[in-house]
């Protein structure tokens, strides 16, 4: 019996000493589980007489009972411990003050659209729209692009399995629009496009904006007029505007359009490569074959078409060098366009 004390003993302590869960489980196995030490004692009681057994039988469950209570108490303060610790770790401070609620603002793509739309509403022009997923009439072959024609490879496409793509400009809304349409026509269609292309200057999806007028009397002093007007209302001031010969399967003739260079007025800069000129964006006379695709009579009708990027506008407008910022919604960015 003296023997049982001193493991009673032993065991008390250890189950003091268990700081979790797991170390006070494997106390208990020791002690009290199928092959325990204190179990292996009670098989032992068959051996005795029936008065030494009953006598040691009452000593050791007295002992079983004093351990089944000190793990139990053990257990519990164990439990405790535990989730205190959680609700700790998870505390929360109600009395910190709140982070407020910021005031939200346009992003400056959308300002820049709107500031395109208004100066173009105020010349006579609606506002038109198409959808992004486009076909390959649309898009291709009715702007006098066929399947074989080299501008195609200008245009790094995204196609659906099924044929469709998403549009690569915002052209294929003229078609939409002269088909559908009462002549004469004046709209622009601003909306998003998209291009297998991405760095410093081009971003898989962009905006544009395109311009579309159709009438009886419509030559290119009419598309020159209409976007020096605009170029001076959107800078706030008067800029040279150069036309340069170009290409494009659906305007005939074609030009590539410059403006004098907003941030060194012409005298040359790191933006404009020292020559003067930032480019902005391509037009010319609507081709004959566009119009015959719309089933408009190219012998009455006749127009000019011009398409600009919103973004690159926006960049020049904020001087913002690199169009990624324009779409990693940074929010320290962002908020530099919504002061007052
Ligand atoms: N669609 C052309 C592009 O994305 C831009 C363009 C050029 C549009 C000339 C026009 C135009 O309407 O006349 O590169």
């Amino acid at each position: 019996m003296q023997d049982l004390d001193s493991l009673t003993r032993d065991l008390l302590d250890r189950i003091d000493a268990c700081t979790d869960l797991a170390a006070l489980e494997s106390v208990r196995v020791a002690a009290l589980g199928k092959k325990g030490q204190i179990t292996e004692r009670l098989k032992t009681l068959g051996k005795l007489s029936p008065d030494e057994r009953r006598i040691a039988g009452a000593t050791i469950n007295r002992v079983k009972q004093q351990l089944v209570d000190a793990i139990e108490g053990r257990r519990g303060s164990l439990e405790r411990e535990l989730v205190e610790r959680e609700l700790l770790a998870g505390r929360i401070d109600v009395t910190l003050p709140g982070r407020g609620e910021g005031q939200g603002g346009l992003h400056p793509v959308t300002r820049t659209r709107l500031r395109m739309e208004k100066i173009f509403r105020q010349a006579g022009f609606t506002v038109a729209e198409g959808p992004e997923v486009e076909d390959d009439f649309h898009n291709f072959e009715a702007l006098n692009i066929p399947a074989d024609h080299p501008a195609r490879a200008m245009h790094d496409t995204f196609y659906f399995p099924d044929g469709r793509l998403l549009r690569t400009h915002t052209s294929p809304v003229q078609i939409r629009e002269m088909r559908n349409g009462q002549m004469p026509m004046r709209i622009i269609v601003p909306g998003r496009v998209y291009r297998c292309d991405s760095d410093m200057t081009h971003t898989p999806m962009f905006h544009q904006i395109e311009g579309l007028v159709i009438d009886e009397n419509i030559s290119f002093a009419n598309l020159k007029a209409v976007l020096a007007h605009f170029v001076e209302q959107f800078f706030e001031r008067a800029r040279a505007l150069r036309f340069r010969p170009s290409y494009f399967p659906f305007t005939e003739p074609s030009a590539e359009v410059d403006i004098q260079c907003v941030f060194c007025d012409g005298t040359g800069c790191r933006v404009c490569k020292q020559t003067g000129w930032l480019e902005v964006l391509g037009c010319g006379m609507v081709h004959p074959n566009v119009l015959s695709a719309c089933g408009v009579d190219p012998g009455r009708w006749q127009g000019y078409a011009f398409g600009m990027g919103i973004d690159r506008m926006a960049m020049l407008r904020y001087s913002v060098n690199d169009l990624r910022l324009f779409f990693e919604n940074d929010l320290r960015f962002l908020r530099q366009f919504n002061r007052g």
